[in-house]
């Protein structure tokens, strides 16, 4: 039976007039709505600077879900739906606006005890405002309020250390749900929980088996209308801190006995934690597409890479010297997500036969494929084993990566949430990749649109006598 939520809510979504809200957030809302996820009584309220109208809200909030699901929105669900969504305006720097916004909720809730969920969708600059308003003009500590925030948690360890240590004084680790939403993909989810129930997986992934893994994140979108945070970012910061890292972590960590948050959390931690990136420009390959600095408010100079490729360690005994190669980039051929795991070969096998490889693609599809080999005189064959079924979710009633980690956050959980830990050593790693481009030290390769990428990028697994491994 699908999980719904029985207790009234407030949730806020704090920058409600920006992209993330509207592509992402109000859909998701709208889709939770479809699915009867949501109790009789709760409120969606809208928090921004911009000066709008109750009414005029409601409009943009229902455009959005339009926009997204066209001629196959459900009119009637949608306008159930908007009679719970509300409006205030404020600064947030303000502490005054958000006395009265506390008031406005004191006043739409009807002064009920009610759970309260703040979704930060905002840029950095204003987060620790929202925070400080937000934690001083509660009535008491005991309040029931949950933090939700999108990554990326910080710009580098040094700020995201700060901003945690921040949000500490004002809330309890308990109150803060960290959120990569990769971790809401249920393919990806299907990674852990494929590993644990199946014996043949464990085998293959171990570190004395493996030859290389690969995981590759292509985007064939550009950067849209996201340039000014894009250009703070990067694709290093934006998709390896905490997406590819995670498919990593993911992949790598040893399997917890209890499928609890502190136990998943601490074994992706210890992965994380024994990155060993020889980051230099021989493992580490930048890109940006051409015409990206054609963009409106962009330096005809910028260096922000838009691709990314990186060649890695674990320090860890099963994966002495195994190398793991991550790369993403956008506006390439295709979107793809994806993990190669190549076996290493017996040390008979010539040199030309192809290794075993298990591969999982994340999306668009989502399978797992298994090569095998059976070559002889009588049978040349090298044949894949695909899942026909999708590993990700499949039943009815499957909701979108924001969709799953919302009711997470309502049911106190956060099995798919990320620890500020986990943050800070993926940041580790990250900050030594950031600071040798910020001394200009790594060539950043152009690319065409609709290209693979540069071709530089294959001297990293060439490095070891690997190739990067293609999926159409
Ligand atoms: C976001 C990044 O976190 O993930 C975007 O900020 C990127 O730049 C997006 O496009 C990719 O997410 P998905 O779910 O489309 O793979």
């Amino acid at each position: 039976m699908l999980f719904s939520i029985t207790n009234p809510f407030v949730f806020t979504v704090f920058g409600a007039s920006g992209d993330l809200a509207k592509l992402k957030i109000f859909p998701t809302l709208y889709e939770l709505m479809l699915q009867n996820r949501f109790p009789k009584e709760f409120y969606i309220v809208g928090f921004s600077r911009t000066k709008l109208t109750q009414s005029a809200f409601r409009k943009i909030f229902k455009e959005s879900v339009e926009k997204k699901f066209g001629k196959d929105v459900n009119t009637k669900v949608l306008n159930a739906l908007i009679k719970h969504v509300y409006y205030f305006s404020g600064q947030y720097t303000q502490i005054e606006d958000f006395i009265a916004f506390r008031l406005f909720l004191e006043k739409t809730t009807k002064k009920r005890k009610i759970e309260h969920i703040a979704y930060f969708s905002v840029p950095p600059v204003v987060f620790k405002d929202i925070v400080r308003n937000l934690g001083e003009t509660r009535r008491s500590k005991k309040d029931d309020i949950r933090l939700i925030i999108e990554k990326p948690f910080g710009e580098d360890k040094k700020s995201a250390e700060e901003l945690y240590h921040f949000v500490s004084q004002y809330f309890t680790e308990k109150q803060v749900y960290l959120l990569d939403h990769y971790l809401g993909k249920t393919s990806v989810q299907s990674i852990l929980h494929l590993r644990r129930s199946n014996r043949i997986l464990s085998h293959m992934l171990h570190g004395s088996e493996i030859a290389n893994i690969q995981i590759t994140a292509f985007e064939d979108i550009g950067v849209g209308d996201r340039i000014g945070y894009f250009e703070q970012v990067g694709t290093v910061r934006d998709m390896i801190q905490s997406h590819l890292l995670q498919i990593l972590a993911l992949i790598t960590m040893n399997i917890p006995n209890h499928l609890d948050a502190e136990s998943v959390q601490r074994e992706k931690h210890a992965v994380l934690s024994a990155i060993d990136c020889p980051c230099d420009s021989e493992n580490i390959v930048l890109g940006q597409y051409k015409h990206y600095s054609d963009k409106k408010g962009v330096s005809k100079t910028t260096r922000t890479e838009t691709f990314a490729a990186v060649r890695l360690f674990l320090d860890q005994e099963d994966w002495y010297k195994v190398p793991i190669y991550l790369r993403t980039g956008k506006k390439l051929h295709e979107k793809h997500t994806y993990v190669v795991v190549e076996l290493k070969k017996f040390p008979f096998q010539p040199k030309h036969e192809e290794p075993n490889r298990l591969i999982i693609e994340l999306q668009p599809d989502e399978r797992i494929h298994i090569t095998l080999v059976n070559l002889h005189e009588d049978v040349q064959q090298q044949q894949e084993i695909t899942t026909t079924d999708s590993i990700a979710c499949s039943i009815e009633g499957c909701l979108p990566d924001h969709g799953t980690l919302l009711l997470e956050v309502i049911k106190g959980e956060r099995l798919h949430f990320l620890s500020f830990h986990e943050i800070i050593s993926a940041w580790t790693v990250v900050d030594q990749i950031t600071s040798l481009s910020q001394k200009n030290k790594l060539r950043l390769h152009r690319y065409e649109h609709g290209s693979m990428g540069p071709k530089a990028q294959h001297t990293l697994p060439k490095k070891d006598g690997f190739s990067w491994y293609d999926i159409h």
